[in-house]
């Protein structure tokens, strides 16, 4: 049941990000060649694609197995995701500083210093909650942690997708949009992107509501593997 609706709420995001892709690609085709001008929007639109895909690939996992793979899957999309980040954001900050214009004075560049801010704390603490939990009191501890990480994820998406909301909607983009009407197709995009995220999130990974996969005797053992756990820390702390 959920492979069916996955599949369908999958292609509804790739249509999203396909359709966000060219409508970005039939500006920079207009625009007169400036490579800070191309290039930027360019970068940009390549780091939000990476990073929702990156989010949308773990989203189905449940066995184990899965989810190492899809683990290893998104530490290199989102590593990619921020590279791209980093050129396509350096590109515009140096772009400004040449020509002298003001930073951060849109509130297109206030959300994208906030992404580029956000992105630092949140690969952080993904990075040692994933590979090393033990820096939180105990591995259950870290891998407990995981859902934070899960959570403040989708807050970051969320942010990205207004930060390009603004981008797309910048003079320089509006100006050189082919046909007006076009604009519209954004929304389009957007909708869709929205659904197909909206539509595979798993809620019981957020901690909410009980795992449907796992029968009652696996929940009450992790429970109590990790009372066991949190005892012994307890004990050693009193020592
Ligand atoms: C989440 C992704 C994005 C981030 C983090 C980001 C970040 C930024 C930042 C920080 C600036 C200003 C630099 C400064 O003031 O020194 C800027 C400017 C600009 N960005 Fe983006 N951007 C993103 C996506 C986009 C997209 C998708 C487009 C267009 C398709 C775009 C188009 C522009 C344009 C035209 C400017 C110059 C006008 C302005 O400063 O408001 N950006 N961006």
């Amino acid at each position: 049941m959920f492979k069916y609706k996955d599949y369908i709420f999958g292609s509804s995001l790739h249509i999203g990000l396909i359709l966000f892709f060219g409508l970005v690609i039939a500006v920079l085709t207009q625009i007169p060649f400036a490579p800070p001008l191309i290039l930027h929007p360019l970068f940009m639109t390549l780091f939000i694609i990476l990073i929702t895909e990156g989010v949308a690939l773990l989203q189905p996992t449940s066995t184990e197995k899965e989810k190492k793979k899809g683990l290893k899957l998104h530490a290199l999309v989102q590593g990619f995701a921020y590279v791209f980040l980093i050129v396509g954001f350096g590109i515009m900050v140096n772009s400004k500083m040449q020509r002298g214009g003001p930073h951060f004075a849109s509130d297109h560049a206030k959300f994208g210093l906030t992404v580029f801010i956000y992105i630092f704390f949140q690969a952080l603490f993904g990075i040692t909650t994933a590979y090393f939990p033990g820096i939180f009191g105990s591995v259950t501890k870290g891998k407990s942690l995981w859902k934070f990480h899960r959570m403040t994820g989708y807050l970051f998406l969320v942010i990205v997708w207004v930060t390009a909301q603004l981008g797309i909607r910048t003079d320089l983009m509006k100006n050189f949009m082919p046909v007006p009407n076009l604009m519209a197709g954004h929304w389009v995009a957007l909708v869709l992107v929205v659904i197909g995220i909206a539509g595979r999130v798993r809620i019981y990974k957020w901690g909410l509501v009980p795992n449907p996969h796992q029968h009652a005797s696996q929940q009450d053992s992790s429970a109590i593997l990790q009372y066991h756990e949190q005892q012994t820390v307890n004990t050693n702390e009193t020592k």
